[in-house]
């Protein structure tokens, strides 16, 4: 178990707005935010960030929907992080998360899902060096 998970608010959910409510949400459930960043990804940056998902048939639609807009990319702390990360934004389809998630409350669809959260500790290390270098995390 690491302390240290990584995120990033999709370019749906910013393009409506939701990113500070989200923010707040996360902050309110215990995460500390190590480092954050807004930018833009380009079409080739994000088909490196996803790139674990060549193969599949959404992969084309996944890349051209994270390049469409500006993102908001952060470390975050606590005890158990991904795991109760994984937990705070809810299942990948929005119509199966929970009541209360973040995925609930501001996705519309299993494709615009509006967060990510790494999936395991290997993962959150691999995603924070992507976006993040030794002095920008405090
Ligand atoms: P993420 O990596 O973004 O946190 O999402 P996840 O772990 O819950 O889901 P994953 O299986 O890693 O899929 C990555 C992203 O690909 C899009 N997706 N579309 N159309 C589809 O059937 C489909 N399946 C996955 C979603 O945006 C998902 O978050
Ligand atoms: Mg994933």
């Amino acid at each position: 178990m690491s302390n240290r998970t990584f995120t990033m608010i999709k370019p749906d959910a910013y393009s409506k707005g939701h990113s500070g409510l989200i923010l707040d949400q996360i902050i309110r459930s215990g995460f500390r935010i190590v480092a954050m960043k807004m930018t833009k990804l380009s079409l080739e940056k994000a088909g490196e960030f996803y790139a674990i998902h060549k193969e599949r048939p959404f992969y084309g639609e996944l890349v051209d929907f994270m390049s469409s807009g500006p993102i908001i990319a952060a470390i975050l702390e606590k005890p158990n992080a991904v795991a109760d990360f994984r937990k705070l934004i809810g299942a990948t389809d929005p119509a199966k998360a929970d009541a209360g998630t973040i995925r609930k409350l501001y996705a519309a669809s299993v494709g615009e899902n509006a967060i990510h959260g790494s999936d395991s500790d290997e993962n959150a290390k691999i995603e924070s060096d992507f976006f993040f270098s030794g002095l920008e995390r405090v």
